[in-house]
């Protein structure tokens, strides 16, 4: 058994009762938190690594095919039969789970894992729907869990949680003031789960990802596109610093951390250079070009952007270190700046104007 501090004023999460798919509040105490936390289930026996995944989205996959490439089980959840059906067809054993339906089946599976991810976004309103529901259903969580293989849990969140620092630095030891809505939610998920794993017994790790992008996803892939932007990408473009992180550096992190599990801890997971958005949008722009000259017609996305950054207005925001994650897990990033990872993105791109 440990004893660990949560690292800033804890939340205190209220469920409206009643509430099926509750809006959640968020209390800051006046005091640390201590939490008796065990280092996971210290008296099962060592079974073979293996992951369950609440959420096979792009993260979810990408870790699965990784994990898998190196002998570990991997089972996901998705919403929808279609999703499961080409989950299977890439080889991975799927279940659909909607954090808004019962979870007695998902528990059953779960607790055979040796190690559980959540990577399940939050729902505006509605706030993160699994931690809810997990949180809705603690004693049956834990008595399901109980006697199971589970040792690890990491829950997906954001640098979000941070808020507005005016363009300092921040890194785990700054307190979050969240601004935003989703930033919140977070928050209180966060919160959730750090207490749930600790009632449950198992070594949680929270991870606040900047702006994910990789194969498929990536700012290389928005401008061959040519489509307008939506409006939640043009309101990004009003920030000074986002800090971003390639699919496969997560990964990494991930498995360094599972290497060294530390209950309770914290880890900012982005790479070393928080940059504009129209600064990235014009590298990719840069990178299209050169490789499929004259196939670009519409005007850049980062062109119509930059005509909607506000003059003159705060765009301050934060920049994220990743220190943390390179001094306490060893991690090497594989691309440590905006301009290694699309590049290796656009080097293994077929052609699309072919
Ligand atoms: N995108 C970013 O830049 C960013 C930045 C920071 C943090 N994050 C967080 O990192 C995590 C992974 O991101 P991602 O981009 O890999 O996410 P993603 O591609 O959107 O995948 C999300 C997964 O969650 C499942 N899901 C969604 N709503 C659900 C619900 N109500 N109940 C059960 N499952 C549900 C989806 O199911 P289907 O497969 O059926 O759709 C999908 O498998 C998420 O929590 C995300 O919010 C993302």
């Amino acid at each position: 058994m440990e004893i660990w501090r949560l690292p800033y004023q804890p939340a205190v999460i209220h469920l409206r009762r009643g509430q099926t798919s509750g809006i959640y509040s968020i209390k800051t105490l006046p005091f640390p938190l201590y939490i008796k936390c065990s280092q996971g289930n210290e008296s099962s026996s060592k079974k073979p690594d293996s992951m369950f995944i609440l959420g096979m989205g792009f993260v979810g996959k990408f870790l699965a095919a990784d994990l898998k490439s190196s002998g570990w089980e991997v089972t996901g959840t998705c919403t929808s039969t279609s999703r499961k059906k080409k989950l299977e067809e890439m080889g991975f054993h799927s279940l659909i789970f909607d954090s808004n339906e019962p979870l007695h089946e998902v528990l059953d599976i779960m607790k055979l894992h040796s190690h559980l991810l959540i990577s399940i976004p939050t729902v505006l309103g509605v706030g993160d729907p699994c931690a809810l529901q997990m949180l809705r259903h603690k004693e049956l969580l834990k008595e399901r869990l109980k006697g199971g293989n589970l040792q690890w849990l990491g829950y997906l969140s954001s640098t979000s949680v941070y808020g507005d620092f005016s363009g300092a630095w921040v890194d785990e030891e700054f307190p979050p003031r969240p601004t935003t809505e989703s930033a919140r939610a977070r928050m209180a998920a966060e919160e959730g789960w750090l207490h749930l794993a600790c009632d449950v017994g198992v070594t949680v790790q929270i991870f606040r990802l900047g702006g994910i992008y990789g194969p498929g996803r990536s700012a290389v892939d928005t401008i061959l596109k040519q489509e307008p932007l939506s409006k939640s990408q043009k309101m990004r473009f009003s920030r000074h610093y986002t800090s971003r992180i390639h699919v496969a550096d997560i990964c990494q992190t991930l498995k360094a951390s599972i290497q060294r599990p530390s209950a309770g801890k914290m880890y900012n997971v982005v790479d070393d250079d928080p940059a504009p958005r129209e600064q990235v949008f014009k590298f990719a722009r840069s990178l299209v070009e050169e490789k499929w000259p004259g196939h670009l017609t519409s005007k850049s996305s980062a062109e119509e952007a930059e005509s909607l950054i506000p003059q003159g207005a705060s765009r301050g925001a934060k920049r994220v270190s990743n220190k943390c994650i390179k001094t306490e897990l060893g991690v090497r990033l594989l691309y440590p700046t905006y301009e290694s990872g699309l590049r290796s993105i656009i080097e293994r791109m077929e052609n699309p104007f072919g």
